[in-house]
């Protein structure tokens, strides 16, 4: 059955992708964005414009809660990929506030579930953007939306710009170099038995 999905962060590398794939699942797709024109327009590091893809755009200011009222009004879930990574602002206000804002108007309108990409180990980060994403997963664990959280390990944006470096012949290395690592791998914890 087509549900109606809520896609905060709809602009970003994730949430491009994020919007892709719930459009091509046959679901109606309404994204929480800051400009339509950018949103339509192909993203970063090869991720999709969205000319197409969205249902219903809603322009959002996440630091004017007004403008989050009622978002989710006749929707059934959100996914959210909202938060702070080149952006000039806090992570609290955004990772935190935004989201803690997107949630309260889900909970008010009944939606039956929230997808939150965290970050691995954000409850053990000591960065504001680690405490910020790890208050709001807590606060998420405990609302009254169905909760799931996505701990992704690693930027991958940012993999890219050590891809660069090694084809330009720089690379590095932790310890004495027998380390190996992966950005790979994602944690996902589901803390009910809803699935979007
Ligand atoms: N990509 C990864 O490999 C990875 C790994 C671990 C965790 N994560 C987490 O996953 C989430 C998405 O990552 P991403 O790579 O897709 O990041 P991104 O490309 O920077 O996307 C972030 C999204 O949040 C929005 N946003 C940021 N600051 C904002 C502000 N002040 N006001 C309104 N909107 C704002 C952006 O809107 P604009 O386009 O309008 O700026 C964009 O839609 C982030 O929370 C990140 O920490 C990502």
């Amino acid at each position: 059955m087509s549900e109606t999905v809520v896609v905060a962060g709809a602009t970003g590398y994730v949430g491009r992708h994020v919007v892709a794939a719930v459009h091509e699942r046959g679901h109606r797709v309404r994204a929480l964005v800051r400009s339509r024109e950018r949103a339509e327009a192909d993203g970063a590091f090869g991720a999709p414009g969205l000319h197409g893809l969205v249902d219903e755009w809603r322009i959002v200011d996440y630091g004017r809660p007004r403008s989050i009222s009622d978002v989710c009004e006749g929707a059934d879930r959100v996914v959210s990929a909202l938060g702070v990574t080149r952006q000039k602002a806090s992570p609290w206000d955004v990772d935190f506030l935004g989201n803690l804002r997107v949630l309260e108007d889900a909970e008010q309108h009944g939606l039956a579930s929230f997808a939150y990409v965290n970050v691995v180990h954000s409850d053990s980060g000591t960065s504001l953007t680690m405490r910020s994403k790890h208050a709001f997963s807590e606060v998420l664990r405990r609302g009254a939306v169905a909760p799931q959280l996505i701990n992704p390990s690693g930027y991958f944006s940012d993999v890219s710009d050590f891809l660069r470096l090694a084809q330009r012949g720089i690379g590095f290395m932790l310890g004495d170099g027998s380390a190996r690592l992966t950005p790979c791998t994602a944690r996902t914890s589901r803390t009910s038995s809803s699935t979007a």
